[in-house]
């Protein structure tokens, strides 16, 4: 099991995600981050913090697209561990429905 992060996450960003992770398995894109499915061990502590509600458990309905995603794009994309820069009009984009067209395949900065 594990949790994985959604569209919802697309443009709000927040990041209090990363710092609450026991295992440092999240990677960042330029307007979203994802969890490796592989390295998360299920504690939901991430799922808790983020106010977008923007992560799931891979056993909850719609999961499995999200599951290849976040495993596809945590292959591609530079570790984060601690929170960087929160998109400034992060809260306008939280309520947002279908965020996916928005999305940037573009890798962010990371850890660096
Ligand atoms: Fe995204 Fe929520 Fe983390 S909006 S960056 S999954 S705290």
């Amino acid at each position: 099991m594990a949790y994985v992060v959604t569209e919802k996450c697309i443009r709000s960003k927040y990041q209090d995600c990363v710092e609450v992770c026991p295992t440092g398995c999240f990677y960042e894109g330029e307007n979203m981050l994802v969890i490796n499915p592989d390295e998360c061990i299920s504690c939901g502590s991430c799922a808790d913090e983020c106010t977008a509600e923007a992560i799931i458990e891979d056993t909850e309905a719609g999961a499995e697209q999200w599951v290849e995603f976040n495993r596809k794009y945590a292959a591609l994309w530079p570790k984060i561990t601690s929170q960087g820069e929160v998109p400034e009009d992060a809260d306008e984009w939280r309520d947002v429905e279908d965020k996916l067209q928005f999305f940037s395949e573009a890798p962010g900065k990371g850890d660096a």
